[in-house]
């Protein structure tokens, strides 16, 4: 067993826990979190759950075509630098630079930032053409960011971030903690939670509640300074602040590509995630001096941004398994109940 579950025995002697320190925990613990472990936890079989970059390089081409409008609309610096942070095995990064041809693609200089050991070994791998020619690196979290201008980039990065769950029972507000009788929810004082809570709804009801994700604010404003000007952009799943508070979001565990609640089993052993509140993602980008805000549907942002009859028409030539594949690719992230339809795309401009 993993000995996160002795490290959380312990830490329950002292009182509850809170979901989001059980989530910080089971995550980012450095010798046995989740996502410090040698092995990663994506793909298909025998792996716990997929991203949009399993399915194929529909996102990273379409992304490409918004770096390239961004890099135009910055005046064609003779360097754009593309920072993704989490970035897992550096497939949406090599899938852009796989997609980028001319002079764009000799502006582009992408920059992975993950320090999960098992996305730093793959990635490695994925983008081995582009260090040698030095169109990627790398840079650890802990490295300060020198101030460039291009785009900050993520998939699926503000999902991982520990955050922990809240819910009006009618009365007051209550957090959701472990104890050793299991998890509960307990009264508690949301402080600033509560105040962000109370303008995005016109009138609480019992179970309603939201996700509160303490980091969001400093992770943005890291991610946020560095870059002088240009896009920032991220794809992810989650709701507007009022619709996360109506539905009541609460923290997933997935493994071996189930889905369920129970967050505090498995640790070490199962990703926890949680929704992403897009209309604070939003307005802390707008207080970090961030103008154009837009978010939409992912699947409405493929079919705006890429040009699907030419490439529709272009996968005709190709063999008959690739054509196969590209058109899944789309499919899943276009039609609607499927992953398209349930991450969004955020995004904001600076300069
Ligand atoms: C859900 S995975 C997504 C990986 C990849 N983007 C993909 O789509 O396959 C989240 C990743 O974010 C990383 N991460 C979490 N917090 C981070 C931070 N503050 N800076 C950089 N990476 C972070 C984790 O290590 C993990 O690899």
């Amino acid at each position: 067993m993993n000995p996160l579950n002795d490290i959380l025995q312990s830490r329950l002697t002292e009182g509850p826990v809170p979901a989001a320190e059980v989530m910080a925990l089971g995550l980012y613990h450095p010798e046995h979190g989740y996502y410090r472990r040698a092995e990663g936890p994506w793909g298909f079989a025998g792996k716990d759950y997929y991203t949009a970059l399993d399915l194929g390089p529909l996102l990273g081409q379409t992304l490409a075509l918004r770096l390239e409008a961004a890099w135009e609309d910055l005046g064609r610096p003779a360097v754009f630098t593309a920072l993704e942070p989490g970035a897992g095995r550096g497939w949406l990064g090599r899938d852009v630079l796989n997609a980028t041809t001319g002079a764009f693609a000799e502006a582009l200089v992408y920059v992975h930032r993950d320090d999960n050991p098992a996305a730093r070994r793959a990635a490695e791998e994925a983008l081995l053409p582009f260090l040698t020619t030095k169109r990627a690196r790398f840079v650890a979290e802990t490295d300060s960011l020198e101030p460039f201008v291009g785009a900050v980039f993520s998939n699926e990065l503000f999902d991982a971030l520990p955050a922990q769950p809240w819910r009006w029972d009618g009365d007051r507000w209550t957090q959701e903690v472990l104890t050793p009788e299991g998890p509960q929810w307990q009264a508690a004082d949301p402080g600033a939670a509560g105040a962000w809570f109370a303008t995005h709804t016109d009138g609480l009801e019992p179970m309603d509640g939201s996700i509160w994700c303490e980091g969001l604010p400093g992770l943005v404003h890291e991610l946020a300074t560095p870059l002088q000007a240009g896009l920032f952009l991220a794809v992810d799943y989650g709701e507007s602040a009022g619709r996360l508070l109506a539905k009541g979001a609460d923290l997933r565990r997935f493994k071996a590509h189930g889905v369920d609640g129970k967050w505090h089993e498995d640790l070490g052993e199962a990703d926890l995630t949680a929704d992403v509140d897009f209309t604070r993602l939003a307005t802390l980008l707008e207080g970090e001096g961030f103008g154009g805000l837009g978010q939409v549907e992912l699947s409405r942002w493929i079919r705006t941004h890429a040009p699907l009859d030419r490439w529709g028409a272009e996968w005709q030539a190709l063999p008959e398994p690739e054509r196969r594949s590209r058109t899944e690719n789309l499919l899943q992230l276009t039609l609607p109940n499927m992953m398209g339809s349930r991450f969004r795309v955020l995004e904001a401009w600076r300069g």
